[in-house]
């Protein structure tokens, strides 16, 4: 048996952020980054709507980018304190992955991190509250999934927490907020959205409920990304409705290896002085993840089948490999992501020495290489690989060499 979840109610298109007025109860808590929303005004929006809505309104700020164990901590404390009804969380994937977990810990206050991060062992939500999840960015698409990634700072590693328990209750999608974003983020979030439908469907959880959403976001991603982030608003308006089919996509289907790298390489250089961001790193390994599971013949199909969808020619299905790989490493170019670690500079721009000097990469890669096995992302992968593969396969991502084992 299988399941697929999505949230009960879905309101997209301009103005959806309205739906706010409508909800009913008596206490709500705005959970928000680090001010964006606040400049852009749509954090007195959403909360004036709430208002509207008769409810008393607590605003939770300062949720930082790739949100730490701490902060979740910070935030249930408060939710116990105030007791709301509603968390409405809006933002990028940090403060509503953030808002999630606080969730989680206000409604079990003994609940652990350790606990939390147990796959598919969250315990029944909703006696306390409800969810809403506001999203302003186009690719984590976390205002659909079951999804919340927390960073624990001590260890340098990213911590997927995944049940369906945490599938937001109501998802607004509303293109207004997004147009907003700098070309950085839109170049960044959108590669994390195409990652997220080409994993969900060549995933080994994939199912013919997932297959058309997946297959449908690849399609409009490769029509509207380069223009959404070249400033055409109708372009930016059509992504953040592709990377929501990405993730109502890959939620129910899954991810790979992929996701399993950049949750373990995304902290890790913190001390030498930046951290790889999540939709570039993903951007970075894609296409050496095609080829390695492209040498397992029902992945290598499925590359092929979306070959087909996007139009880009081949007449084997090893060919249709091999231009999807180019696909995405054109897209890299056009975005001015790198298209490997040694070449991730400042502010994520390639440069010709990166960040992350070679002799400490080789130093932690074993270690690295181990964590992403043990990633939850791992098992729906198609090919399962070795510490020797892995290993072998990170060292592709860092120097961009091919990968032909
Ligand atoms: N839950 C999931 O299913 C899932 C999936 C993929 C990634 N993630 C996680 O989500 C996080 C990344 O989220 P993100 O990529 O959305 O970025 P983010 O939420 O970290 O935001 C990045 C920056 O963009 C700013 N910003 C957000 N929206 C803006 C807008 N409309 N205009 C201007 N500035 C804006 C924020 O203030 C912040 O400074 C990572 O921690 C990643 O691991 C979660
Ligand atoms: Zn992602």
């Amino acid at each position: 048996m299988a399941r697929f979840t999505l949230p009960r109610d879905l309101y997209h298109g301009k103005g959806s952020l309205e739906t706010l007025k409508t909800l009913k109860g008596k206490k709500a808590i705005i959970c928000v980054g680090g001010g964006s929303m606040k400049r852009f005004g749509f954090l007195d929006r959403a909360e004036n709507y709430l208002k509207e809505a008769g409810m008393e309104v607590k605003i939770f700020e300062g949720i930082e980018s790739d949100p730490s164990v701490d902060t979740v901590m910070r935030g249930a404390d408060e939710m116990l304190k105030f007791e709301p009804d509603w968390i409405v969380a809006i933002g990028g994937g940090s403060p509503i992955d953030a808002a999630k977990a606080m969730w989680i810990k206000y409604e079990y206050p003994e609940c652990t991190f350790e606990d939390m991060c147990k796959v598919f062992g969250i315990p029944e939500l909703r006696h306390k509250a409800k969810f809403v999840a506001v999203s302003s960015t186009s690719g984590t698409a976390t205002e659909v999934t079951a999804f919340s990634i927390i960073t624990d700072y001590n260890k340098g590693i990213k911590y997927p927490i995944a049940d369906f328990e945490i599938t937001p209750d109501i998802a607004i999608v509303d293109p207004d907020l997004a147009e907003t974003m700098p070309k950085k983020l839109v170049a960044h979030t959108g590669m994390d959205a195409l990652t997220h439908a080409i994993e969900a469907y060549v995933s080994t959880a994939n199912c013919d409920y997932t297959d058309p959403l997946a297959i449908h976001a690849i399609e409009m991603i490769q029509k509207d990304l380069v223009d959404s982030y070249n400033g055409d608003m109708a372009a930016r308006d059509r992504m953040h409705n592709a990377q929501c089919l990405a993730g109502m996509a890959f939620s129910n289907a899954l991810l790979g290896i992929v996701h399993s790298m950049a949750h373990k390489t995304g902290a890790i250089f913190q001390d030498y002085g930046a951290h790889i961001i999540h939709g570039a790193a993903n951007a970075m390994y894609l296409p050496k993840v095609i080829a390695f599971n492209a040498k397992n013949e029902t992945a290598k199909k499925r590359y092929g089948v979306i070959a087909d969808y996007m139009h880009l020619g081949g007449n084997s299905d090893d060919e249709k490999v091999a231009l999807l790989i180019k696909f995405c490493r054109d897209m890299n170019d056009k975005l001015n992501i790198p298209h490997c670690i040694k070449n991730y500079g400042a502010d994520s721009y390639p440069t010709e020495q990166g960040f992350v000097p070679e002799n400490v990469f080789l130093e932690r890669l074993p270690e690295i290489a181990k964590n992403a096995i043990a990633d939850a992302c791992t098992g729906s992968n198609p090919r399962q690989p070795s510490q020797e593969e892995m290993e072998k396969l990170l060292k592709c991502c860092y120097y961009d060499t091919e990968v032909d084992f």
